[in-house]
């Protein structure tokens, strides 16, 4: 199913978890999940090891929740506690528990082998801790189609001039060559639009009305996490690649989680470099990215409808599909080696692309 089991998945942004029981689908698998009275947030499997009922669909009691159907109870960590009408409950009706890691008010799953779990691995940046800089966490983009096609659009610069004429891009960009480059676990694609006109974004946010250096740069943590550092500053300030600071910064992050092979959301915030503080300039960001990202969804729908059908002809690949390209190698390189058993010395992941 292309899914990389091994990694951390949001599951939502903490304010969303509270005592009530809710489900989560991902990868596949349906958890419920719940806020402890210790303040631990809880990931289940969503399933009675009885008849299969959905646990969601029982209540909860305590710290436990019972079983809709013939009251069978789990504790927050999925021991079984009580079977009625008997007085052992054995470990074999034990259900799953999934690590949680909740940080920077964003609740991550690991859904992969839990050994493997670490919580140092779930995704950070300096930014995040930084008085320069102000976080928003925005919303929850639901799309009808496939994580590949929308994680493939995260890495995808040279979209934003045809998708988003209004908000993100416009005409100047169309031509500008994509760069791509790899390390370990980021690939990054990215572009600088020189001496043009402000795009519809940066003329709301930051009320720049004459040519500006423009910047996308579009970083992937794989599997599906998208750090997208975009930004603009008046072209006669003359700025260096390495000094986007001086202009107005954002950086939209997204963290993609697959529901199933048809499904996926998008969990989406912002950190910025301007405005610090101010709600309005959150809900005004928060309303520029909806505008944009509906249009993603709008042509990442109607791709996953295409793709269902048969394919009269191989697919064409084009000079700007570098990252998506390399993406979905990486991609596959990380599932054939989630889903092999090598039993002799380790294969390094040594595929590393720089243009
Ligand atoms: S289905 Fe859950 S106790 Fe019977
Ligand atoms: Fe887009």
């Amino acid at each position: 199913m292309d899914f990389v089991n091994n990694s951390w998945y949001v599951a939502g942004w903490s304010k969303d978890f509270k005592s009530n029981i809710t489900t989560v689908e991902m990868l596949s698998q349906s958890l419920v999940m719940f806020r402890a009275t210790s303040g631990e947030i809880s990931a289940l499997e969503d399933r009675c090891p009885h008849r299969l009922l959905p646990l969601s669909m029982g209540k909860r009691i305590g710290d436990t929740i019972q079983c809709g159907y013939h009251g069978m109870t789990f504790d927050k960590v999925g021991k079984c506690v009580r079977v009625p009408g008997q007085a052992n409950t054995p470990a074999r009706a034990d259900i799953r528990a999934f690590p949680v890691v909740e940080k920077n008010g964003i609740v991550w799953v690991w859904m992969g082998d839990p050994d493997l779990a670490d919580a140092e691995n779930v995704f950070d940046m300096p930014e995040f801790h930084s008085d320069d800089w102000h976080m928003h966490h925005g919303g929850h983009l639901h799309l009808k189609c496939h994580y590949l096609n929308v994680v493939e659009n995260l890495v995808d610069p040279a979209h934003v001039s045809f998708v988003h004429p209004t908000t993100l891009g416009n005409a100047s960009s169309e031509d500008v060559p994509v760069h791509v480059s790899t390390s370990e676990n980021v690939i990054r694609a990215w572009r600088w639009i020189r001496n043009a006109p402000a795009v519809g974004f940066f003329k709301e946010f930051g009320n720049f009305h004459g040519h500006v250096d423009r910047w996308h740069y579009y970083n992937l943590h794989l599997p599906s996490t998208a750090v997208i550092d975009f930004g603009s500053i008046a072209t006669e300030e003359n700025c260096a690649e390495e000094d986007r600071d001086r202009g107005v910064r954002v950086f939209a992050l997204h963290f993609v989680t697959p529901v199933d092979e048809h499904y996926t959301i998008d969990h989406w915030m912002h950190l910025r470099n301007s405005a610090r503080g101010q709600d309005s300039a959150s809900e005004k960001i928060d309303g520029l990215l909806e505008t944009a990202f509906q249009e993603d969804k709008a042509i990442l729908e109607a791709v996953h409808k295409a793709e269902q059908r048969v394919q009269p002809r191989k697919p064409v690949r084009i000079a700007i599909d570098k990252g998506p390209n390399v993406y979905r190698k990486r991609i596959r390189d990380l599932v054939d080696a989630e889903n092999t058993e090598h039993l002799g010395d380790p294969i390094a992941p040594a595929f590393v692309y720089k243009d």
